[in-house]
Parts: structure tokens; sequence; C-alpha cells
């Protein structure tokens, strides 16, 4: 049957593009050019990260949509990568198998995040601490806050799998990371989230 991910996948980058250039692709540029080590990306999508990693990260690209891995299979990039098909919520890797579990725009979409999160935390290393660096949408604060829950059941009916009120930092302490650096963009209903195991 396949995922909504799967029929949108052909025209997944092109609908994107307007919200990269308003806010998405800086914050990219910023974040994963950043990440060094064993990287494990989840939601990886089309690979809309994958040529702004380095050469020194050694990139492990999950998603559950094959369509969408086909996609990211033919970008360019520095890094080592490898694409694995894989449910972050049951992730086919052992324990404290990874430096850094990084992902954008994947927890709005995760059937149930906490387990996702769970399983981050499960493989990422304990020495040195794990870090977990997540470019989200969210419920976000105040304005941003009221807009996204107005909006909510109306995207939420159409786009079948992404939620907009989602509060990712708190799940995100709920499944036992440490929050570090919190950013919030645009009415704090964009943030990058920091953390460590
Ligand atoms: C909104 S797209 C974001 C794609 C990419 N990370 C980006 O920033 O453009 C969400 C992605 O998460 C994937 N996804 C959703 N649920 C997933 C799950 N449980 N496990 C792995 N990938 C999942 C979807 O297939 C899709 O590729």
């Amino acid at each position: 049957m396949g995922t909504i991910f799967d029929r949108v996948s052909p025209v997944y980058d092109r609908g994107m593009q307007p919200l990269e250039w308003l806010i998405f692709r800086r914050l990219r540029e910023r974040v994963f050019s950043s990440l060094n080590g064993d990287v494990l990306e989840l939601g990886v999508g089309t690979g809309v990260n994958l040529p702004l990693y380095g050469p020194t990260a050694r990139v492990t690209g999950c998603d559950i949509s094959t369509e969408m891995l086909n996609w990211a299979a033919r970008r360019a990039t520095r890094a080592a990568v490898r694409l694995v098909q894989a449910d972050a919520q049951d992730l086919p890797f052992d324990d404290d198998s990874f430096d850094v579990v990084a992902g954008s725009l994947v927890f709005c979409s995760v059937t149930d995040p906490l387990q996702g999160l769970a399983e981050a935390r499960r493989v990422l290393r304990s020495h040195p601490r794990g870090q977990l660096v997540l470019l989200e949408h969210v419920r976000g604060d105040g304005l941003g806050a009221l807009l996204t829950e107005v909006l909510h059941p109306f995207w939420h009916a159409w786009s079948q799998d992404c939620h907009l009120n989602r509060d990712t930092v708190k799940s995100v302490a709920r499944a036992g990371f440490r929050v570090g650096r919190l950013e919030r963009h645009a009415l704090g209903v964009v943030q990058v989230i920091r953390a460590t195991v």
C-alpha cells in the first residue's frame, strides 16, 4: 500500500521550496554541516540534508518510505552515506552504535514519537555522550500555538501523517534525554532541539 510519503515523493522537494527559502534552508545548512562521526539521520526523506554533511561524517539515512529513499539515493554528498529502509520506532541497529542521531521535520509524522525517541536513545553511544539534534516544526508559543492548534485538524486530515501541534522538546525530555540549547524560530513553531543521552 505504501505511505503518504511514497505518493508525494516526486513533488516533495518542489512543494517545500517556499518554506526552504523562507526558513529551513539556512537552518539546515547550519545544523547539518556541523555534524561529525557516526550519524543516524531519521526520516532522511529525499535526502535534502545529505549534501550538507562534511567529509568527516559517516551517515546512515533511514526512512520508512522506499520511494523517498529512492530520491535520496540520487543526492550528491561529500560524506560516506548508506541508506536503510527502517521504522524510527523499531530501528535495526545495535545499542550504542551512533555518535549523533539527527532529523529534520520527522517527529511531526512518526506515529509514536516517544517510541521513536526511545529508539534514538538506545542506539546512541553513552561514552562520550551521544547527541540528539532535531530541526522540527512544533506547536509553538503564544500566537504560534494558537495558529497551529487552529490549523492542525485541517492539515492533519489532508496530510494524514503530519501533526502541526506536537511539543517535541517535551517528548525529548520525557524520553530521558538531557535537553541542551533550544532555538526557537517563527513564533516558536520551528525549533532546533539539542539534547544528550
Ligand atoms: C516531512 S518528511 C521530512 C523529510 C526530510 N527529513 C526533510 O527534512 O525534508 C518526513 C519523513 O519522515 C519519514 N517518516 C515518517 N514516519 C517515519 C518512521 N516511523 N520511521 C522512519 N521514517 C519516517 C517519512 O517517510 C518522510 O520521508
